[in-house]
């Protein structure tokens, strides 16, 4: 299991179990709701490794298929641009399938919301999105997310699959870093 030197750690804002629970929560929500529908999920690399790996084996549905896509965000610093590039693109035929994309955290969203054109031009019958968690921020790009796990702070925040420099996504809690580590 993942860990972290104790003095990184600012403070767990979410614990293995409540992101456990509340995955179990959204498994039963999204199997109800695809109940008589084929399901493929799509991760966006590398952040939704671990919500996908969790969400579908809590997942009942009897036909979930996977594919993966890994995009880059163009532009400097911290701040995500809006304009993408395709890293990796998916192996399915998006075409009358059923399709939910599964991502670990959503910020301004500009990321998504571009996802979501491109992948809506692509014939799905369905497309909706699942988000481990979402910031405060990402209601300014309107994108219209079906399944939400968690509401956080506007903070920088580590764990589950998000990442500082490639450093703590394996953590299984959701924490903020320690001001030593920006200094
Ligand atoms: P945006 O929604 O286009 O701004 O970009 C979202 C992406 O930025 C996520 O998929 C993460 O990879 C990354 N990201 C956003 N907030 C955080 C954070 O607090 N910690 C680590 N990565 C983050
Ligand atoms: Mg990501």
């Amino acid at each position: 299991m993942g860990s972290a030197r104790p003095e990184d750690i600012e403070r767990v804002l979410l614990t293995e179990e409540e992101i456990q629970q509340r995955l179990r929560e959204m498994a039963q929500q999204i199997d109800a709701d695809y109940a008589d529908r084929d399901l493929l999920l799509v991760g966006v690399l590398k952040g939704a490794v671990m919500v996908m790996a969790d969400l579908s084996r809590a997942l009942e549905h009897e036909t979930v298929a996977m594919d993966w896509m890994a995009v880059s965000s163009y532009g400097s610093g911290t701040r995500s641009s809006g304009v993408v590039r395709i890293l990796k693109d998916l192996d399915t035929d998006l075409s009358g399938r059923n399709v939910l994309i599964v991502e670990d955290i959503i910020d301004s969203g500009l990321t998504l919301s571009w996802l979501i054109t491109n992948l809506r031009s692509r014939g799905p019958a369905s497309l909706e999105v699942a988000t481990m968690f979402r910031k405060p921020e990402a209601a300014v790009a309107q994108v219209d997310v079906k399944y939400v796990g968690f509401d956080l702070p506007n903070e920088f925040l580590v764990g589950y699959g998000l990442d500082w420099a490639e450093k703590y996504r394996t953590l299984p809690y959701v924490a903020t870093l320690s001001a030593h580590l920006y200094a």
